[in-house]
């Protein structure tokens, strides 16, 4: 299918603030450099808060992470998960017409969607409330036919079931998602055949449905309030109630003292190793380095993964030129290499570079050095 942008955009485009905060929190989660990770998320949330991705908001999303507009545009455009163009104002409806689905009815529900809402796909019903697409197998297929209706999943439907389904959100209802045939999740239609004993004394909803009457967000637009910005590393501690606003389960040994003196694990293991709870992350401490390499022969600091030509100049730089001066660095002074590769920030420990260079140093090959050896990395 032919993807374009819609003909009609807007002038401009700007994220609500609180989910200005979220999507700059989550372009925290990737190494320095590494933002355009970022990029589905928060052309994610552009959509969540609008409903569709304009031009404005593809753009707007590209210099926040510092890309090219085309770079996004080629994103946004490859995945037909972000509409392209206006959705209805109270939903968007995806109607699964694949195998399971199409044998069952899908074909019924289409013609709802054409006769209630517009007579093509993508196009919007005449008082702008409601739209509908065709997509590919969701997954619920033993639930045939479905739609997805916002964020959640309508299943076993008929013709007659669905279009009541769009009567009561057009009169400003949310119908409970799930089975619509009385059936409690995917189990046989006629009823249990096996682990019957459960079926008494399970909960009203199965967990799906029970997650979608909890969260009351099947159609709605996000703005960042619903939740918090989960982001424990820049100091925002996680919250009480968890990202999907659901009470968590107290695990079974929470808040219960290991043993009779009433300590908790981690202080019961530091009384017995002498050791604090929780050990304190080492401040970076710059490591001894060298002016020149020792006999004017600096190793093949390449050798190492994740060290490629340039971060091998800039190792050497900082007086870095063989694998024992990294093997023999401490917490601290590893600290220090990783904040100091410019643009790498991080690589050092994550790439566990004094393991490596500990191997190296001695004279062994690492699986990554032979390969490199071999001319078969690149
Ligand atoms: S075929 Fe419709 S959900 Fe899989």
């Amino acid at each position: 299918m032919l993807r374009r942008l819609h003909h009609d955009q807007p002038a401009a485009f700007e994220f609500t603030p609180a989910n200005l905060d979220w999507a700059k929190a989550q372009m925290t989660k990737y190494p320095e450099g590494r933002q355009a990770s970022a990029i589905i998320p928060l052309l994610w949330r552009a959509q969540e808060q609008e409903g569709w991705l304009s031009r404005p908001a593809i753009e707007h999303v590209a210099d926040m992470l510092g890309l090219p507009h085309i770079r996004a545009l080629e994103v946004a455009t490859f995945y037909f998960m972000f509409q392209l163009q206006p959705v209805g104002s109270i939903a968007h409806i995806q109607v699964c017409g694949t195998t399971s689905c199409m044998i069952c009815g899908a074909e019924d529900l289409v013609a709802v969607c054409k006769e209630k809402i517009a007579a093509h796909p993508h196009e919007l019903s005449a008082d702008g409330k409601f739209s509908w697409e065709e997509v590919e197998c969701l997954g619920a297929c033993a639930n045939a036919p479905m739609v997805q209706i916002g964020k959640d999943y309508y299943e076993d439907l008929t013709a007659e079931s669905f279009a009541k389904i769009l009567d009561e959100f057009a009169a400003g209802q949310v119908p409970v998602p799930g089975p619509q045939n009385g059936r409690y999740a995917c189990e046989p239609l006629n009823g249990l055949t096996s682990l019957k004993e459960y079926e008494g004394g399970r909960p009203k909803h199965n967990a799906s449905v029970a997650l979608a009457v909890d969260l009351k967000d099947t159609v709605k637009r996000i703005d960042g309030t619903e939740t918090p910005v989960l982001t424990p590393w820049l100091g925002k501690p996680a919250p009480a109630t968890p990202a999907n606003g659901r009470a968590r389960e107290p695990k079974p040994a929470e808040g219960k003292p290991v043993d009779a003196t009433g300590n908790t694990v981690q202080e019961a293991r530091a009384q017995a190793t002498g050791a604090p709870a929780t050990e304190p992350a080492a401040a970076p401490t710059k490591p001894r380095a060298l002016s020149e390499p020792r006999e004017g022969r600096a190793d093949d600091l390449k050798l190492i993964k994740g060290v490629g030509p340039k971060l091998e100049r800039l190792l050497n730089s900082l007086g870095f030129f063989h694998f024992d001066q990294i093997a023999g660095l401490s917490a601290a002074e590893l600290a220090w290499v990783d904040d100091n590769l410019e643009g790498f920030k991080g690589r050092a420990s994550r790439d566990r570079w004094v393991d490596q260079a500990k191997v190296l140093a001695e004279g062994g090959q690492t699986e990554f050095s032979q390969r490199a050896k071999k001319g078969d990395v690149y």
